[in-house]
């Protein structure tokens, strides 16, 4: 696989002045593909989906009919009624947190390394309808203490309802082993829903082998536009779940008094859509579809291996999680201890052309938990980044983290 030919579809590494862009945790950039999509819903078809029979309508149904096709055919889903567009993960997150009936005392699990839209979501529910949200903590070097869970999976008993995990942590790009606390989790009756926006982007994620409920992903994270995400559910749940944006489409018909709620995935999507995002979803899942995902993995940890080489002796520095680079697939997060991190990150960019993450990525527990208030500097990889630039990367670190020493 050639991913350095793949440079040429993204207008912004074509251009003279082209970054070594390592902040894909955060967002990934887009191939043409799917910008021309974006281009095309405005110049061309610019009606609503869904609703209306004329020629931009039908043309935009068609269009966004096949973008849920193909996202049902990436995450190997049963059938595309069960694939929901959403804003981003955090609404699908929200979906399934606020969309199901919850008693007193229930049981959440998550680990203690969730990203707020995994975290905030339940704690909300524990303040509000007093679910009871209890925390995995992870082994020393962030990977998951499978005993520790299973522990607190007999804890729970039969309060025990869901379990909801981020199958890669955007703080460390750990893994953890979904399948096994799939299976653990539904011996004890519980749901288990998966946060995968660090996961869909980069790997191979078969809903159906890894035998979960629920799967919240970041489109935008995957070569597609901004304000678009995904919710995949078993049908049967979404059936069942209560809708958090009821509205336009989100049922069959209703009186003054009475309403017969729409289907899934309809009933999640209340309101005018963001047509031009869903038809460049099918560009993305496209262009994402030709490209082998084993292979973006081992490219990605090929690049991390250089950046964690290059940085893991400076002094005052640490790497969070694994220092073995195949265990944090694409991210390198660097805790600074005292060192400026939003300073250093702002160097690498102005010096170099550089683009990192600096800060607390939204994982504020983990870090308050430990006293690290500075966060940490995190660079993380994707497809078209090269090993030209984790080299760049960490020279340029290097310097900096002298400079500031
Ligand atoms: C693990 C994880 N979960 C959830 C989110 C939130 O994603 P979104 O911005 O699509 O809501 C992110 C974003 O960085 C993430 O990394």
């Amino acid at each position: 696989m050639d991913f350095k030919k793949l440079r040429q579809d993204f207008p912004t590494l074509r251009a003279d002045d082209a970054p070594a862009y390592l902040d894909n945790a955060c967002v990934t950039l887009k191939p043409d593909s799917v910008i021309d999509m974006i281009h095309e819903y405005y110049t061309k078809t610019p009606g609503c989906g869904g609703r209306s029979v004329h020629r931009y309508g039908t043309k935009v149904s068609q269009s966004t009919t096949h973008a849920r096709s193909k996202l049902q055919k990436y995450i190997n889903a049963e059938t595309a009624k069960e694939m929901v567009f959403t804003r981003n993960a955090t609404h699908s997150l929200n979906q399934v947190a606020h969309g199901i009936s919850w008693s007193k005392g229930d049981v959440v699990l998550t680990t203690d390394r969730e990203h707020n839209s995994n975290l905030v979501p339940w704690l909300q529910l524990e303040q509000e309808q007093g679910i009871d949200h209890r925390v995995v903590t992870s082994n020393d070097d962030n990977t998951f203490d499978i005993e520790a869970f299973e522990e607190a999976c007999g804890n729970a008993g039969s309060k025990l309802k869901m379990v909801s995990m981020s199958h890669v942590g955007n703080l460390d790009g750990v893994k953890i082993p979904i399948k096994e606390i799939s299976k653990i989790a539904h011996d004890h009756g519980a749901l288990v829903c998966v946060d995968g926006a660090q996961s869909t982007p980069h790997m191979k994620v078969d809903v159906q082998e890894l035998d979960i409920d629920f799967l919240a992903f970041s489109i935008h994270k995957m070569c597609g536009p901004s304000g678009m995400g995904g919710l995949w559910g078993r049908y049967e749940l979404l059936e069942g779940l209560r809708t958090i944006q009821p509205g336009g489409q989100t049922v069959k018909t209703s009186t003054y008094d009475s309403l017969e709620w729409a289907n899934p995935p309809a009933r999640f999507e209340g309101g005018l859509g963001n047509f031009s995002g869903m038809m460049a979803t099918g560009a993305a899942i496209d262009y994402l579809s030709r490209i082998d995902m084993d292979a973006v993995n081992q490219h990605e940890i090929r690049i991390n291996s250089i950046m964690t080489d290059g940085i893991k002796d400076l002094p005052g520095i640490e790497i969070i999680g694994p220092l073995d680079a195949k265990q944090r697939g694409g991210i390198c997060s660097i805790l600074m201890n005292d060192l400026p991190s939003h300073d250093i990150a702002l160097l690498l960019d102005e010096a170099e052309g550089v683009m990192v993450r600096s800060g607390q990525h939204c994982v504020h527990s983990w870090f308050n938990d430990r006293g690290h208030q500075n966060g940490s500097l995190r660079a993380s990889a994707y497809l078209y980044n090269t090993e030209e630039e984790a080299k760049l990367f960490a020279e340029t670190f290097s310097e900096a983290v002298q400079a500031f020493s």
